[in-house]
């Protein structure tokens, strides 16, 4: 069973895959963690953003595992990861990983922007995530106040805008839905809505 989920910011994809890996008993890659991960470790070594030897440097050096989340998933993380994921060559430095992690004999669900199109193009459950960008900004802020970040809706909702331009009109793997994903608005639905209208799509596209 493999699964490929993607999505904008927030949309709730990361919540879907985690439960749906959880229900089909299979390893789930969060790969935002990935890009993520390259921004961390060039701010760690007071690198610019756009500096592409060390980011690649980085990023062919990640594990898969044990990633800090807690730092990684702060608010500033992910607009640097957005910056970091538009540089195709450090997209290329992570597609090898990425791959093997999804041929695992007994499938995964990795969730990102372009597992449907890029990563897994065979994959044969692709569900593309999305919900309204103030839906995804209220999500979003609560998600950083329950960290204990300072949040502000409308500086998350002006994040939130910025990130889908960046991460659908950069040239490299943009943010899109795959022809053959189906796509699942969440805007009115709850996690446990969310999470029944997948499994409809893994039925219908996986009957097994
Ligand atoms: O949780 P959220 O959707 O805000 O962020 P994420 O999934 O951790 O991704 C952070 C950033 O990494 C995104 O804005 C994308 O620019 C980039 N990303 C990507 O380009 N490709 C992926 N497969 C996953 C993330």
């Amino acid at each position: 069973m493999l699964i490929a989920i993607d999505g904008p910011a927030a949309s709730g994809k990361g919540t879907l895959a985690r439960r749906l890996a959880r229900h089909f008993n299979v390893p789930h890659l969060d790969t935002g963690l990935l890009y993520r991960a390259t921004a961390a470790g060039l701010l760690d070594k007071g690198c610019r953003l756009d500096d592409v030897e060390r980011a690649v440097g980085i990023a062919r050096g990640l594990a898969l595992v044990d990633f800090n989340e807690d730092r990684l998933r702060g608010r500033e993380m992910g607009e640097a990861a957005s910056v970091v994921a538009a540089i195709p060559e450090v997209r290329e430095a992570l597609v090898k990983a990425q791959r093997r992690f999804a041929s695992r004999p007994e499938g995964a669900v990795l969730d990102g922007r372009d597992i449907g199109t890029v990563i897994c193009p065979d994959a044969p459950v692709k569900i593309f995530v999305t919900a309204s960008p103030e839906t995804r900004a209220q999500r979003r802020a609560l998600e950083l106040a329950g960290r204990g970040e300072k949040v502000d809706y409308a500086a998350v909702l002006e994040d939130i805008r910025k990130r889908d331009a960046r991460d659908s009109g950069r040239a490299t793997a943009p943010l899109k839905a795959a022809a053959d994903a189906v796509t699942l608005d969440t805007t009115l639905l709850d996690i446990d809505a969310a999470f029944a209208a997948a499994l409809r799509i893994v039925a219908a596209r996986a009957p097994a």
